[in-house]
């Protein structure tokens, strides 16, 4: 399996820590945010990761991560040109991919859990990962009708469920077909709530509950908490 991580984005809601420079370059406790999802890849066993980012910043990825090899593992990179929504940078992927399955992670998604066994067993379809959360209406909501979930609304007014969809996914390599026919959404972005929910209607989608902790960094407050919880986590383990 190969993996792709999604940094692109203005990084609007973290203005003006974004002004000069890449949200996942910010300081999530100890490290650049992007090393975290760079890790949760690296530990399902990937070693062949793209890097689809904006076009502003992409040398300070570069710079930043090189080839790999300090990592054990090969990066590629890849520039999306506007930004136009996670799928639309998904799709870029197509070529890397090469008709295999694939793990997708944002930038900003901060996971405790190991998703090993997750990607071993993975052979086809798609896969999303769920958690409770506190928030509903920042993320992608499951609704869930006993053991299947049943639809995903993109950041609902009333959620169904407190299950939030987080930033990690597995698809195989009809993804990149689905992602051709989708629209842009109200907010103009090809969602990957869309890609999932096609999934979804075609009995394709499976999904697991994330038993440890998880948080987004993309605003503020969420990137405050990621800093505190890896900082707890740490000090745990000392
Ligand atoms: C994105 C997805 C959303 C998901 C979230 C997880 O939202 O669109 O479905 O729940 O990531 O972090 P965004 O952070 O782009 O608002």
């Amino acid at each position: 399996m190969k993996g792709v991580i999604l940094a692109g984005g203005s990084g609007s809601r973290l203005l003006p820590m974004t002004k000069v420079t890449n949200k996942h370059l910010l300081p999530v406790y100890d490290k650049p945010m992007i090393y975290y999802p760079l890790q949760t890849l690296m530990n399902m066993g990937i070693k062949q990761i793209m890097i689809v980012s904006g076009k502003g910043h992409a040398g300070h990825f570069l710079e930043l991560l090189g080839s790999g090899k300090e990592f054990g593992s090969k990066f590629t990179f890849e520039i999306q040109e506007e930004a136009g929504g996670i799928a639309q940078a998904l799709d870029l992927a197509e070529d890397f991919a090469d008709n295999e399955p694939i793990a997708v992670i944002l930038g900003d998604n901060i996971f405790e859990d190991d998703f090993k066994h997750a990607a071993s067993d993975f052979k086809e379809g798609a896969k999303i990962f769920i958690k409770k959360v506190s928030d509903p209406t920042r993320f992608g909501v499951a609704e869930i009708k006993g053991d299947k979930i049943a639809s995903i609304e993109e950041k609902p007014k009333n959620p169904k469920s407190n299950y939030c969809v987080t930033g990690l996914y597995m698809y195989d390599s009809d993804v990149f077909d689905i992602i051709k026919t989708l629209k842009p959404s109200e907010r103009g972005e090809l969602e990957i709530t869309d890609v999932n929910n096609y999934y979804i209607k075609k009995g394709k989608m499976s999904f697991a509950t994330v038993s440890g902790f998880w948080s987004d960094a993309g605003t503020v407050k969420s990137l405050y908490r990621a800093s505190t919880l890896v900082k707890e986590k740490l000090e745990i383990n000392k």
